[in-house]
C-alpha cells in the first residue's frame, strides 16, 4: 500500500479525517491542482485521477515513479546520507547548466534524497529556485524504499500528472468531477507565511483567480473542497450561496521559526 513519498510543508496529514468525511458520497473524476506531498490522494487512492503542481521537481518526481520506477530505486538506493555528499548534491542547482545535464530520473531521485536527508524533511528554496535546507543528521532516513515506490507507480499509472498553474484543470472538468484544492494559504500574520514552496509567492490575485475557478466548478454541476487558513479575507471570499465553511483545527508551527507547535484553526469550504 502506498504512503506518500515526500514531507511537504502544509502536508495534509493531520485534517485527512476531516477532509475525508466532507468529502461527497459519490462523485466521478478526482483531481488536485495542488498536489504538494498529496497526502488526501495517497489516502484515497483514486483510479481516474488528475493531479498537478507548480513545482517542477515535485510533477517531474510523480512522473518518474510511475514511468521508471526501477530507474529511480537503483539510483536513489546509490545516496549517502553524510554531510558533506548531502551539499554536493544540495549544490548541483546551483549551476543552471550543470542542472539541465542531469536526467529527470537524477532529478527524482536527487529531491528524494534531499527531502529524506534534510532538516525537518522540509522543502524549501530561495529567490533563484535553489534548494536550501541545511543538512539534518537523522541516523536512518527512509530514502530508499522500493516497495513503496513501487506501489505508489502502480496508483500514479491511472493518473495523469501535469506541471503548470492550478487553472489548467478548468477546460478538463465535467459534472459529477471532484476537485480538492489545497492551496498555499492566505498567512494570519505578516511573518507566518511560507513562500518557499515555487519561486513565485501565492498573492491576493491568485486567491480571487482561485475562487473565480471554484465559481466555475460549481456552475457546472462538479464538487470541490478547498482548504485555507480562517483569514477573515478567506471567510469573505467566500461568503458565496451554495458555499458552506466548516472549521477544523489542525497542529502546526505557530511561528516563523517553525519550533513551536499549537492548534490553529483552519477551514475547509465545500459546494455541495
Ligand atoms: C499547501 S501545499 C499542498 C500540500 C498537499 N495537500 C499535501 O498534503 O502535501 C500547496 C502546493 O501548491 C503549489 N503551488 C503554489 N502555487 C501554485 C500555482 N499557482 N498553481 C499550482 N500549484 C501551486 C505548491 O508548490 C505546493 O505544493
Amino acid at each position: 500500500m502506498c504512503k506518500p513519498i515526500i514531507k511537504w510543508v502544509g502536508g495534509k496529514r493531520q485534517l485527512i479525517n476531516e477532509l475525508i468525511k466532507r468529502m461527497p458520497k459519490k462523485y466521478n473524476r478526482y483531481f488536485e491542482p495542488f498536489i504538494g506531498g498529496g497526502a488526501l490522494f495517497f489516502e484515497l487512492k483514486p483510479k481516474n485521477a488528475f493531479i498537478n503542481d507548480y513545482n517542477q521537481e515535485l510533477t517531474n518526481l510523480y512522473t518518474v515513479i510511475r514511468d521508471c520506477s526501477s530507474e529511480l530505486i537503483n539510483d536513489i538506493c546509490k545516496h549517502k546520507n553524510e554531510a558533506d555528499y548531502y551539499y554536493e548534491v544540495r549544490a548541483l542547482d546551483r549551476d543552471v547548466n550543470l542542472f539541465k545535464k542531469l536526467t529527470n530520473i537524477e532529478r527524482a531521485s536527487r529531491f528524494v534524497f534531499l527531502n529524506k536527508t534534510g532538516f525537518n524533511g522540509l522543502y524549501r528554496v530561495n529567490s533563484k529556485g535553489q534548494y536550501n535546507v541545511p543538512f539534518g543528521r537523522y541516523k536512518n532516513p527512509n530514502y530508499c524504499d522500493p516497495e513503496n515506490i513501487k506501489a505508489c507507480s502502480d496508483l500514479l499509472k491511472n493518473t495523469e500528472i501535469s506541471n503548470g498553474d492550478f487553472d489548467i484543470i478548468k477546460h478538463k472538468i465535467q459534472k459529477d468531477d471532484f476537485v480538492y484544492f489545497d492551496p498555499p494559504y492566505v498567512p494570519l500574520t505578516a511573518t507566518s507565511s511560507f513562500t518557499g514552496y515555487t519561486d513565485k509567492g501565492f498573492d491576493e490575485d491568485m486567491q480571487f483567480r482561485l475562487r473565480d475557478l471554484c465559481d466555475y466548478i460549481h456552475n457546472k454541476g462538479a464538487y470541490f473542497m478547498l482548504s485555507n487558513s480562517s483569514a477573515d479575507f478567506i471567510y469573505e471570499l467566500y461568503d458565496v450561496d451554495g458555499y458552506t465553511i466548516h472549521e477544523a483545527e489542525a497542529n502546526r508551527n505557530i511561528n516563523s521559526k517553525g519550533n513551536g507547535r499549537g492548534k490553529v484553526k483552519e477551514v475547509i469550504i465545500i459546494n455541495y
